[in-house]
């Protein structure tokens, strides 16, 4: 169904999908501006960034830094001012709005920090939607499929509850459920655990994990530097840019405004020991 997905025949000899890209998604001199009262506001200051099929990269950087805005280009959910979001055989950046949906409704499954389930409906309606909304499964087959999704994030047994009856962590795996509704190759993850407690956040890491090994490609937006760490690559933003991380975990931390654990390390408590 996806066919993009694979090579094509006649393929540009200078790239393995349409547009000429060789990575499932790219970016190129991606540049996002808002004007503000002051003047120009420049989120992302041109953004290069490659990733591969079956990639599970972690985007970590302090509050503000641009982390959903770079996200959302790839989901088509934000535009940039000026370059380019390639995906697949897509150019996201040239889509209207309406084919943008259709679009991402098929192959960007997008999980949120508060889950976004529609409260009116029950979980595995929830579930359904994506499928009634992109019209890609035959009408009596999508309930099926709903419940199967279920049972792969352990939800199968809340199916007919609504959202309000279940925990945050239990909505989060139905959010994920649903995000697969159309098996999209590419899941993007805004901060899916930072309104989680730690125990529930590792048991939904662990979830991405399994997708990421079921041949999925995930971006996911993380406040958890010890999740990051377990991805395949981290992604450090600052001032909407991408650039190096610094060696150690402390530098890391500091550079991203963390309060220090208060545990053994000692350049936190060098810091401290500055301050007091
Ligand atoms: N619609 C907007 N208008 C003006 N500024 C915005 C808008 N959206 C985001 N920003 C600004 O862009 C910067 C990056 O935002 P964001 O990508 O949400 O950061 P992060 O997700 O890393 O916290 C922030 O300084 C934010 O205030
Ligand atoms: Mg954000």
């Amino acid at each position: 169904m996806f066919n993009w997905f694979k090579r094509k025949k006649n393929t540009p000899s200078n790239g393995r999908y349409k547009h000429g890209n060789n990575h499932l998604i790219e970016l190129k001199q991606v540049v996002k501006t808002y004007d503000i009262a002051a003047g120009k506001f420049t989120a992302l200051a041109g953004i290069d960034l490659n990733v591969d099929p079956g990639e599970f990269v972690a985007v970590i950087g302090k509050s503000g830094s641009g982390k959903s805005t770079l996200i959302n280009m790839i989901t088509g959910i934000d535009r940039p001012t000026s370059g380019e979001v390639l995906v697949g055989d897509t150019a996201v950046h040239t889509l209207s709005e309406g084919q943008i949906a259709v679009w991402r409704g098929k192959n960007v499954g997008v999980v949120f920090q508060f889950f976004q389930l529609l409260p009116t409906l029950t979980v595995v309606e929830n579930v359904m939607l994506p499928m009634d909304f992109c019209n890609t499964y035959p009408m009596n087959e999508r309930e099926d499929r709903a419940l199967h999704l279920l049972e792969q994030v352990e939800m199968a047994d809340h199916a007919y509850k609504l959202p309000t009856a279940i925990s945050g962590g239990q909505q989060q795996r139905v959010a994920i459920a649903r995000a697969l509704a159309n098996d999209p190759p590419i899941l993007v993850a805004d901060e899916p655990t930072g309104n989680l407690d730690s125990v529930t956040a590792d048991s939904i890491f662990h979830l991405f994990s399994n997708m990421v090994a079921a041949g999925k490609t995930i971006l996911m937006v993380t406040h958890d530097m010890d999740l990051a760490e377990r991805a395949s690559r981290t992604i450090l933003l600052a001032d909407g840019k991408i650039v190096r991380r610094p060696r150690t975990k402390s530098g890391l931390r500091k550079m991203l405004n963390e309060t220090p654990p208060p545990a053994d390390d000692p350049q936190n408590l060098a810091v401290e020991g500055g301050h007091a």
